[in-house]
């Protein structure tokens, strides 16, 4: 029978959130802490350049919010974390996440997704067996739909028995973190869950992937670098419905068990581009250049890019009942009026190191 944990919800739970001050870590930890205040919520973050203290600012004074600044590859102060806060729940988004990072330095995407994954995997193991083995533990692993490879046109959306075909260094150190936490449940029965997502977009999402990259270039009047023929394509969800998929799993989902989450969104580069723009051209007062597709500029192909991405998300939706709620043109409408809002939130980001990073894409 699958294992719910749903009726233990008076128990206080201690979550630790690895990588909690990065995009989708953050939203997922908004979201917990104003569904469920009572939980203990623990962040522990290396703050490298994806990560951002201010996301998680407004939360500073909540009883039951830590920060912790620190690796997941640090053994001796993952050890005492779980151990001071008596944490039951690992969810786990702590990554180097970029794929232009990944060809540009890979190392560091392996030190992270796969040695840090390992070290968090082995800390939890002693720290549940330290405890008898608790079947309300819980290693949940946040992993992406990019372990299966690239689609055909016609070939169907990527179930959870696709087969793994990783194309990139990014997608393959989520291959191997994915490969272990599976490993830990069949060979020492350690309570997991993994669930591969689709292409996330919204609130805090960094300036270097694709949505928040074109918000900001429009703004600045600057071009619109489209890889190759911009006929790549990605299958969209707003970030807040990543976050119900989690908490679904989280609550109602099997041990032992990987659910694919995605919005059936399939949408080509090129045409999200033109969406932005025409949400820009309606929704910002003073931009620098209109109509803003007069900035959409084709730029050389990102090596080994992947054809098209497209999810197949029954599982999640049939056996824990969850859905997206919010269409793709809704989510894009709601992040264009997000960053619009929050330039102080973004703006800083633009620094130096980051210039640096974009002229060596861009260049
Ligand atoms: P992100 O790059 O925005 O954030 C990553 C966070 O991890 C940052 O706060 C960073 O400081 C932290 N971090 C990096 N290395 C660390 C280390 N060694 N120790 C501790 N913290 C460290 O990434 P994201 O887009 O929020 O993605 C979160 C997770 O979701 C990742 O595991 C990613 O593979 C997965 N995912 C992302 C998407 C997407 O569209 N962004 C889709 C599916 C799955
Ligand atoms: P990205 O946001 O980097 O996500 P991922 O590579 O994980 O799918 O890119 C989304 C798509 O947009 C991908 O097909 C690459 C493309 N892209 C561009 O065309 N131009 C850009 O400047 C960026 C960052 C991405």
């Amino acid at each position: 029978m699958a294992f719910s944990r749903q009726t233990q919800i008076s128990k206080q739970r201690c979550f630790m959130v690895t990588g909690g001050a990065g995009f989708i870590g953050a939203n997922f930890v908004h979201y917990w802490c104003a569904k469920y205040p009572n939980d203990r919520v623990l962040v522990l973050d290396a703050l490298t350049y994806a990560g951002n203290r201010q996301t998680l600012a407004s939360l500073d004074g909540h009883p039951n919010f830590r920060f912790v600044q620190g690796d997941i590859c640090d053994r001796p102060l993952i050890d005492a974390l779980l151990q001071d806060e008596a944490v039951d729940t690992i969810v786990h988004f702590a990554a180097e996440s970029h794929v232009d990072r990944s060809i540009l330095g890979p190392a560091a995407f392996v030190q992270t997704n796969v040695v840090g994954t390992f070290t968090l995997l082995e800390a939890f193991r002693q720290h549940w067996l330290t405890h008898d083995r608790p079947t309300d533990f819980r290693f949940h692993h946040v992993s992406t739909d990019e372990v299966y490879g690239s689609l055909a046109p016609d070939d169907p959306a990527f179930a959870e028995t696709t087969p793994y075909a990783p194309n990139s260094p990014y997608s393959a150190s989520k291959a191997g973190s994915d490969h272990l936490v599976r490993a830990y449940h069949h060979t020492y029965g350690m309570p997991t869950t993994i669930t591969n997502c689709s292409n996330n977009y919204g609130p805090y999402h960094f300036p270097e992937k694709l949505i928040p990259l074109m918000c900001i270039n429009i703004l600045m009047g600057k071009p619109l670098p489209v890889y190759g023929d911009g006929q790549n394509v990605r299958d969209w969800l707003y970030v807040k419905d990543h976050c119900s998929a989690i908490d679904a799993v989280l609550t109602k989902g099997k041990v032992g068990e990987t659910y694919n989450v995605g919005g059936n969104n399939e949408v080509k580069n090129l045409d999200l581009v033109h969406l932005l723009c025409e949400l820009m051209d309606e929704m910002a007062p003073d931009l620098p250049v209109r109509p803003a597709q007069e900035l959409i500029t084709f730029v050389k192909d990102r090596p080994g890019h992947d054809r098209r991405y497209a999810i197949n998300s029954t599982k999640l939706q049939t056996e824990l009942g969850w859905s997206p709620s919010v269409t793709v043109q809704e989510g894009l409408r709601q992040t264009v009026a997000w960053f619009l809002a929050n330039e102080s939130w973004w703006k800083p980001l633009l620094s130096e190191e980051y210039q640096a990073y974009y002229r060596k894409v861009y260049a």
